[in-house]
């Protein structure tokens, strides 16, 4: 027999050892993992084949296909999919490359590891500031602030949701600008019916836990042009030939070296295991459910909300750009001017009443130490959007089960609390 472990025979154990969330009524996310996601995972560990192999090329090539993006390689984190993008771009093999000094755009709204690769790989960040409406940043402010030593652009897209990314696309390729898509929050979401993370040079996506799919740790970048995706595999481990279309002739070139072993280039190792790549795949055959259910959830949340007596326009809801069809993971939430002072407040009181939020990504980046450890030269007040989502915004999860009407009434309660928080000044 050559598998003789069926998931049927786990079921019993998965009910025994799955965890419920005790600290939270509504969580992030809620049973992030089916049993038949984590059966995947048990077939790959009692293979014994755990790192990087088969598994991971059959998710790799599924997640190419489905986004229709021509490659797609698979590392440990979406972090590590902005590092390996970054580095690739500025690679002596890559004719198009930046170079030390060069400058790169990257809205003010972001996250550090969208960030720190290009200060790493010698790129001075410019940093423009987002549509406080959208989170995302306007094509026409990214497009204002182009000139000269402009070689990079770092686009987030933001909370599932996007900018007028052909409008950015179609600069960037005339001005050869690299234009890197950091889709780490908006896996499976379109613009005009283009995936997010396919318009640019390369493409990044997060499988971290609550994310659109998870695989526990995990990312992916994508990429169209075939020297781009050797550069990122050779890349991805330690710089070696292995897997390359030029394996063959480095051999012959190299006949005293050892095949296995013979680096083209530098490199890192950020490699998936297995495990992983199959509890990834396992999730990805669910994104368009998970994308559907996370709609009709926020709908219904946002319905009820403005459907109550005590709903005051105490909140304001992301605007989805014209030309998006989002998907979301987790459901930002703008409060409203006249109760800002209350955000403080109004987190503390949806903890203590089991309900689990987070910032909206790390707010105007320039206010965090570490931007001023490095001392970048633009004051954090040229940011005011930035900083309304930063005072003003935070989010909660969408989960991919249709929410209840225990969990609703909840939400109902706990968000229109707020009022009630003023008055306790
Ligand atoms: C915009 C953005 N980029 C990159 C990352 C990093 O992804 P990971 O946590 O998988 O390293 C995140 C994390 O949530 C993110 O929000």
């Amino acid at each position: 027999m050559n598998n003789p472990l069926k998931l049927s025979d786990l079921n019993s154990l998965f009910k025994k050892y799955r965890k419920k969330n005790l600290r939270f009524k509504y969580p992030l996310l809620e049973d992030a993992f089916s049993n038949k996601d984590l059966f995947e995972a048990i077939k790959v560990i009692m293979s014994g084949q755990l790192t990087m192999s088969k598994k991971t090329l059959e998710f790799e090539k599924k997640f190419a296909k489905k986004i229709k993006s021509n490659y797609a390689v698979m590392v440990n984190s979406g972090s590590s999919a902005n590092l390996l993008a970054t580095f690739a771009a500025c690679n002596p093999g890559r004719k198009n490359r930046f170079r030390k000094g060069d400058e790169a755009l990257i809205p003010a709204l972001c996250w550090p590891t969208s960030l720190w690769p290009l200060v790493q790989a010698g790129l001075k960040p410019k940093f423009v500031d987002v549509d406080p409406l959208t989170l995302n940043v306007r094509a026409t402010d990214i497009i204002k602030k182009i000139n000269k030593k402009t070689k990079v652009i770092l686009l987030i897209h933001v909370l599932g949701n996007s900018t007028e990314i052909d409008l950015i696309y179609k600069v960037a390729k005339k001005k050869k600008i690299i234009l890197i898509e950091d889709t780490c929050e908006s896996l499976g979401a379109t613009y005009n019916r283009k995936f997010l993370g396919t318009f640019g040079d390369f493409g990044t996506y997060s499988f971290y836990y609550s994310h659109q799919i998870s695989s526990g740790e995990g990312g992916m970048v994508v990429c169209n042009r075939f020297d781009d995706y050797q550069l990122l595999l050779s890349m991805r481990a330690h710089g070696w030939s292995r897997n390359l279309k030029l394996q063959k002739n480095i051999e012959k070139y190299y006949p005293k070296l050892d095949k296995r072993f013979i680096f083209v280039n530098s490199g890192f190792n950020l490699r998936p295991t297995d495990i992983t790549a199959s509890i990834g795949n396992s999730q990805f055959s669910r994104l368009d459910k998970f994308i559907s259910i996370r709609k009709k959830n926020r709908e219904k949340i946002i319905k009820s909300l403005k459907k109550s007596k005590k709903w005051n326009n105490q909140y304001e809801f992301l605007k989805i750009n014209k030309k998006v069809n989002p998907s979301f993971f987790g459901f930002p939430i703008i409060i409203s001017e006249k109760y800002k002072h209350l955000k403080k407040r109004l987190l503390l009181k949806l903890e203590n009443l089991g309900v689990e939020s987070r910032p909206i990504i790390s707010g105007n980046f320039l206010n965090q130490p570490a931007a001023k450890l490095y001392k970048f030269k633009q004051n954090p007040n040229s940011f005011p959007n930035s900083q309304i989502i930063e005072d003003r915004g935070f989010f909660i999860g969408l989960h991919t089960k249709p929410i209840t009407n225990v969990n609703l009434q909840l939400l109902i309660k706990s968000l229109l609390l707020i009022d009630s928080l003023d008055k306790k000044s």
